[in-house]
């Protein structure tokens, strides 16, 4: 077995072989004999059990094509421009109404109406509290999801995601799961008008295999996928465009007379943030037969570690000046502006086109696809967002992975 290597993002707990190239990580994401190995001591009774990102050929295959349609491009342009402007509408303003002056809660708040929405728990996007209640669960799922990194006790971890687990099922899922059960035994809900994961994963469950404790984790981990990463990268974005206004005033100045360039340019500023702070910062891999990632060999059961920060700041690829925010990067054709922020291969982001959208093909006829990152961006610019002088943002210590627990902002009329 390969012995490890330093690594520049965050820590690891396994013996392995740390990838920190841009082509290597590339590759790697790309060849089918590396398996996903993440947290795989922690895998059993834990959220990621069995959910599709654990999956290997041809398991993984059936589940994602089930899945896959959820993001097909009509429903991700269904929620840009009409579910999410009518999200930013009521949750937004309501919320800021009612006094939540923290950026990140407030993106956690908008994207969780759309996760939760695509993950089919039914909850009423004026209800804060509700809101509030799945991200305070969605946070104990993401402690779960990502527990290598954990600084706490990993076995209070299992627990707490147990018991949450438990009270997210019987606070929202089991409602949400009657509803769709009593629309399919009357025949008015199908394959064919399904437009959410559970109900999706209810009308194939013997295809699929699934049981009940399987479709519950299944469902948490998808509205902790959506959630959570789309609102950390608004907080990243956020937290390098203050600075950026600072240090280019007039421009941003001459944006506030341009929609629609604010809004690419605010889309290339959430792409740059997922890249400079990729949400997932190191993949894990497991060889699954004799393989070959540039000039490092591995053999069956080798640990593979993919270091998307190292990656995503490849000076050969990124630039010489890769580790600075520059949402006018020129960046080398075929290379996404968000370099592995959202993986790649089989296991790329269900939810990539929908988190950041589509860049303008520069043709008039066909507007950009912003992504919800960009799109709360836009509302929290249009609402004059700034930060709070008096309360500097804080970081989230539960974790070694570097974010934040919240970033405190004031609005225009503050
Ligand atoms: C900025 C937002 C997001 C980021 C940075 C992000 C990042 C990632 C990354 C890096 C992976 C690959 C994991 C691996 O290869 O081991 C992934 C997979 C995944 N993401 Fe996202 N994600 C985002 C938004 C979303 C959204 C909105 C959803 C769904 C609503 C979602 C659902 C998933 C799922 C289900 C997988 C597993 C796919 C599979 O294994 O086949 N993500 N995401």
């Amino acid at each position: 077995m390969a012995a490890v290597r330093a690594i520049t993002s965050v820590p690891v707990d396994e013996d392995g072989t740390v990838l920190t190239s841009y082509e290597d990580v590339r590759v790697a994401l790309f060849t089918r004999s590396l398996a996903q190995h993440a947290h795989k001591r922690y895998e059993r009774g834990n959220i990621l059990e069995d959910v599709v990102m654990q999956l290997h050929l041809p398991a993984h295959k059936i589940r994602r094509r089930a899945e896959n349609p959820l993001y097909r491009r009509d429903a991700v342009l269904d929620y840009e421009r009409v579910r999410f402007p009518a999200v930013i509408d009521t949750t937004l303003d309501t919320a800021i109404g009612s006094g939540v002056r923290d950026a990140l809660e407030l993106a956690h708040l908008l994207t969780m109406v759309l996760s939760a929405h695509i993950s089919g728990i039914d909850v009423d996007q004026a209800d804060i509290a509700a809101l509030r209640r799945l991200v305070e669960l969605e946070r104990v799922f993401v402690q779960g999801a990502s527990i290598s990194d954990s600084t706490r006790d990993k076995q209070d971890v299992i627990s707490d995601v147990n018991v949450a687990l438990e009270e997210f099922d019987d606070e929202f899922l089991a409602f949400a799961r009657a509803r769709r059960e009593a629309r399919i035994a009357e025949g008015s809900l199908t394959i064919e008008n399904a437009n959410d994961l559970l109900s999706v994963l209810l009308l194939q469950k013997d295809g699929l295999g699934l049981d009940d404790a399987l479709i519950l984790r299944e469902v948490a981990f998808f509205l902790e996928s959506g959630s959570h990463t789309s609102s950390l990268s608004v907080a990243g974005a956020l937290t390098e465009l203050f600075a950026w206004i600072a240090e280019h005033p007039s421009r941003w100045a001459s944006l506030q007379e341009q929609p629609q360039a604010r809004r690419e340019f605010l889309q290339r500023c959430a792409h740059e943030a997922i890249r400079l702070y990729p949400v997932v910062p190191v993949l894990r891999r497991r060889a699954t037969e004799p393989v070959a990632i540039g000039a490092q060999k591995f053999v069956p059961d080798d640990v593979v570690f993919l270091d998307c920060v190292a990656a995503n700041r490849d000076t050969s690829v990124f630039g010489t000046d890769a580790d600075r925010f520059d949402p006018d990067r020129i960046i080398p054709e075929g290379v996404p502006r968000f370099g592995i922020g959202f993986g790649g291969g089989m296991h790329t982001c269900i939810g990539r086109v929908l988190a950041a959208g589509v860049e303008s093909s520069g043709s008039r006829s066909e507007p950009p696809i912003l992504g919800q990152v960009a799109q709360v961006l836009e509302a929290l610019v249009v609402r004059g967002v700034r930060p709070d002088p008096e309360r500097p943002p804080v970081p989230d210590t539960t974790t070694v992975r570097k974010r934040l627990k919240s970033l405190p902002v004031l609005f225009e009329n503050d």
